[in-house]
C-alpha cells in the first residue's frame, strides 16, 4: 500500500496554474511524436531567427571576457542604452537608477507584483489578458480583479469600467498593448482616458506592459507613462523578446520610479541576480542598431495578418477581430457552442473547441479562456504563409462538421 509522502508541496505552488500555452504546446508535441501532421499555431514567439549583427555581437562579447557577473539592475552600457530608447521611441525620461534589466519582462512582472503587493491588495487586470499576470498576482498573496471587454467593444476596456473595478483596496493596474491575446492596441486617446481615471486614485501604480511595441500596425506606439498626470506612477515594462526575436536569450528591462526600481532590484538579486553578461551586450548593440530587421518582421507579420483575417472570415460562424498589434488573432467562436461532429462529445466551450481543433484538425490554438475570455481561441500567426493557409483550411473543415 502506498504511504503518502511526509513531505507536501506549498500552498503556493498548488495554487498556481499551469501555463495554458505551455500545456497546448506540449499537447502538440506529443500528437506530433505520433507521426501525426500538427501544425501548432499556439506559441508567443516569432518565427523569425535574431538578426545576425544581435548574434554577432554576443560573440564578440564573449571573446572580449564578458563572461561574469553583472550588476544586478543591468551592465550600465545597456542601462544606457535603454535610456535613450524610452527617450527616442516613448518621449520618457528615466535616469540609470530606475532602469532594471531582468531575466525576461516576465521576470520584471514577477519582481513588481511581488515588490507591491501583499495580501488584502487587489491588481485590476484588463481582460483579456496574457495568461501569466492573474497567477503572478495570486503568487504575490494578492487578489487578481479582471475587467473583460468582448470583441463588440475591440476587447478594450473603457475608463467607466475602470473606474468602477476602483477601491481603496486597488494597488495596481495592469495590461499590455499591444495585447497579448488579442493583438488589440488602446490609442492615444483610450490610454488617456484610462489615465485621467487612474490619476484621482494616488495609491495605484500602472504596469503597462509594452513588449509588442514594436510590432504595431496604427503608427507610433504611444506609452501611457508618457501622460503627465500618471508619468509617476507608471511602470513601462518591455523586453528583447519579441521585437528582436530574442525569446530564448532571456532579457527584460523596466523603467520605473526610483522606489520600484530599488526594489525590484533588491527582489532580483535574491532570486537570479543580474541577466547574461554577453547577452546584455548584444541587447545593448541591438537597441543602438538600425530597426531594419525589426521593421522587416513587422512587414511580414502585417501581411500574414491580413491573410489571416480574410481567411478566417470565410468560416461560416467565426466573429473575427481586426487586431492592430502582435501577431494573434482571437476570433469568438461562441456560434459552435452546444455543437457537436456526432462522434465526439459536444463543443460546450473554448477548450471543448480547442481540444476538438486539435484532435480533427491537428492544429494547435489556444483556449481563450486561459486569457479570462470563454468565447474566444488565439491563434498565433507566428508562421510561415503556407502553415497558415493550410492550418486555417483544416479549421475550416472541421468546423463545418459541428451540427
Ligand atoms: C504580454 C507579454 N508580456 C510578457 C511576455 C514575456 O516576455 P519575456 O520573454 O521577455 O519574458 C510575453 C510573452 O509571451 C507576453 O506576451
Amino acid at each position: 500500500m502506498d504511504t503518502l509522502p511526509v513531505q507536501v508541496l506549498s500552498k503556493r505552488i498548488q495554487r498556481l496554474a499551469e501555463s495554458a500555452t505551455i500545456k497546448m504546446s506540449q499537447k502538440a508535441r506529443a500528437l506530433k511524436a505520433e507521426g501525426h501532421n500538427v501544425i501548432n499555431l499556439s506559441l508567443g514567439e516569432p518565427d523569425f531567427d535574431t538578426p545576425q549583427h544581435i548574434k554577432d555581437a554576443a560573440v564578440e562579447a564573449l571573446k572580449d571576457g564578458y563572461t561574469k557577473y553583472t550588476p544586478v539592475p543591468g551592465l550600465v552600457e545597456l542601462q544606457k542604452a535603454i535610456q535613450a530608447k524610452f527617450k527616442r521611441d516613448n518621449d520618457l525620461d528615466f535616469g540609470l537608477d530606475q532602469i532594471v534589466v531582468s531575466n525576461g519582462a516576465k521576470q520584471s512582472i514577477a519582481n513588481l507584483c511581488l515588490s507591491l503587493l501583499d495580501e488584502g491588495d487587489e491588481a485590476i487586470v484588463l481582460a483579456p489578458y496574457w495568461v501569466t499576470y492573474g497567477e503572478i498576482v495570486k503568487l504575490a498573496s494578492a487578489k487578481p480583479v479582471i475587467l473583460k471587454a468582448g470583441i463588440e467593444q475591440d476587447f478594450k476596456v473603457s475608463p467607466a469600467q475602470l473606474e468602477a473595478a476602483i477601491n481603496e483596496n486597488t494597488k495596481i493596474v495592469l495590461f499590455s498593448s499591444p495585447c497579448n491575446p488579442t493583438g488589440s492596441v488602446y490609442t492615444e486617446e483610450e490610454l488617456k482616458g484610462l489615465a485621467d481615471v487612474i490619476a484621482k486614485h494616488p495609491q495605484i501604480t500602472i504596469i503597462s506592459d509594452e513588449i509588442y511595441e514594436y510590432i504595431n500596425f496604427i503608427g507610433k506606439h504611444i506609452s501611457i507613462g508618457s501622460f503627465e498626470n500618471v508619468k509617476d506612477r507608471t511602470v513601462t515594462v518591455n523586453g528583447f523578446s519579441k521585437g528582436f526575436a530574442m525569446t530564448g536569450w532571456r532579457l527584460g528591462y523596466i523603467g520605473a520610479p526610483k522606489w520600484i526600481a530599488k526594489a525590484c532590484t533588491k527582489m532580483q538579486g535574491q532570486f537570479t541576480s543580474g541577466a547574461t553578461s554577453f547577452g546584455q551586450k548584444a541587447a545593448a548593440h541591438a537597441l543602438n542598431s538600425d530597426l531594419g530587421p525589426t521593421l522587416e518582421m513587422k512587414a511580414a507579420f502585417l501581411k500574414r495578418r491580413d491573410m489571416v483575417i480574410a481567411l478566417l472570415k470565410e468560416i461560416p460562424g467565426f466573429k473575427v477581430n481586426f487586431p492592430q498589434g502582435a501577431f494573434y488573432v482571437f476570433p469568438d467562436i461562441s456560434a459552435y457552442f452546444g455543437t457537436s461532429d456526432g462522434t465526439t462529445t459536444a463543443v460546450n466551450n473554448a477548450d471543448d473547441f480547442c481540444e476538438y481543433l486539435l484532435n480533427e484538425a491537428h492544429v494547435a490554438v489556444v483556449t481563450g479562456s486561459a486569457f479570462g475570455a470563454d468565447n474566444c481561441f488565439r491563434l498565433s500567426y507566428a508562421a510561415s504563409e503556407e502553415e497558415l493557409k493550410e492550418a486555417i483550411k483544416r479549421i475550416k473543415t472541421a468546423v463545418t462538421k459541428l451540427k
